[in-house]
């Protein structure tokens, strides 16, 4: 199979890649580099372009390929309630240049990197994929925009396609200095820096976290079984609060004692808690999460801290 990955060298990206070149299969990675965690893949071919360039990505020579993978485009909330028209509009035209592309190498099914931020504030949890999407922040406006976008351009061609509602995804290999994206990553960057942290809004607040090797069997599933297709939800169908999730870093890493949460004013445009029902994935896929909090989080603040020794020598 060969398999394009728009933001191959993005931190979701480079693994699906990765895993996917272990298997035995061709990968084209397209990238500029804007946020990602390495600068290459061992084995697969690398394009350096910028997809919000129709001309750049319209000018690309590649061959017949069976899937895209789509996981370009600025990946941060933070940034898009700064910027909300520039990451909006910036993630519209990556996606819309991308699905163009697709569209001209004769690709059947397109995989596309949405979130859970779609849904907004829910009533209900586990929440299913036929709830109706609220977005509350200009990042989810940008992802709802994205997903409808897919599936009006792949309906009109009969070109399959999985919306994937991404909850928080963390694991080994995130950038620990990024802090304008990562829930794990940036609560574990600032224990391992102090035990005093501020947490933006309650503490009560909880999330469906994801471990990166469970999205990258997801992804792999969805790309070489054809049932998938429209929005689905990937977590790992548990949740764990704020709270939780501090105290179990801080356990880790031996500072449980001296731990010291301050509690700040909430960010507009935060979720206050959703846990998904992974159940519709499971049916199409087969999927099984394999990590669950807190032993993935317990995992990720040992790699950690290890990453942050083996830097400092
Ligand atoms: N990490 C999460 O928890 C999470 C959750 C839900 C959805 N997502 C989505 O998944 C995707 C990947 O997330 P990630 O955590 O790997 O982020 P990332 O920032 O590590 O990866 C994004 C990649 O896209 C590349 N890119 C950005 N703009 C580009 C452009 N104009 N042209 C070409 N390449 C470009 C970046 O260089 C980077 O390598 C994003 O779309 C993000 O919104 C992530």
């Amino acid at each position: 199979m060969h398999v394009v990955i728009t933001g191959g060298l993005g931190f979701i990206g480079s693994r699906i890649g990765a895993r996917l070149l272990k298997d035995g299969h061709r990968v084209s990675v397209l990238d500029n580099s804007a946020t990602s965690v390495v600068a290459g893949l061992p084995g697969a071919e690398l394009h350096k372009v910028n997809l919000m360039d129709p001309a750049s990505s319209g000018g690309l020579k590649l061959d017949k390929a069976d899937v895209m993978m789509h996981l370009a485009g600025p990946s941060s909330g933070m940034a898009s309630a700064k910027d909300p028209v520039g990451t909006i509009s910036a993630g519209y035209q990556i996606t819309y240049n991308a699905l163009e592309l697709a569209s001209r190498i004769g690709v059947t099914r397109f995989l596309h990197a949405s979130s859970m931020v779609v849904y907004g504030n829910v009533a209900h949890n586990p929440v299913r994929e036929d709830l109706p999407c609220v977005p509350i922040s200009q990042y989810g406006i940008g992802k709802f925009a994205n997903e409808r976008l897919v599936d009006t351009f792949c309906s009109a061609r009969d070109m399959g396609f999985v919306n994937f509602r991404m909850f928080n995804v963390y694991g080994p290999g995130q950038n620990l200095a990024r802090t304008d994206q990562g829930l794990v990553s940036i609560f574990t960057a600032q224990l391992l820096k102090s035990p005093k942290i501020v947490s933006k809004g309650s503490l009560e607040r909880f999330r469906d976290i994801v471990h990166i090797d469970d999205v990258v069997s997801a992804w792999t599933l969805a790309a070489t079984r054809g049932g998938a297709r429209g929005p689905l939800n990937l977590g790992c169908g548990e949740s764990i609060t704020f709270r939780e999730l501090i105290q179990t870093v801080a356990d880790e890493l031996g500072i449980k004692d001296k731990l010291d949460v301050q509690q700040a004013e909430g960010t507009p445009g935060d979720q206050f808690g959703i846990c998904a029902d992974i159940s519709a994935l499971k049916a199409a896929t087969g999927f099984s999460p394999k990590m669950r909090p807190p032993e993935g989080v317990r995992d990720f603040a040992r790699w950690a801290k290890q990453s942050v020794a083996v830097a400092s020598k």
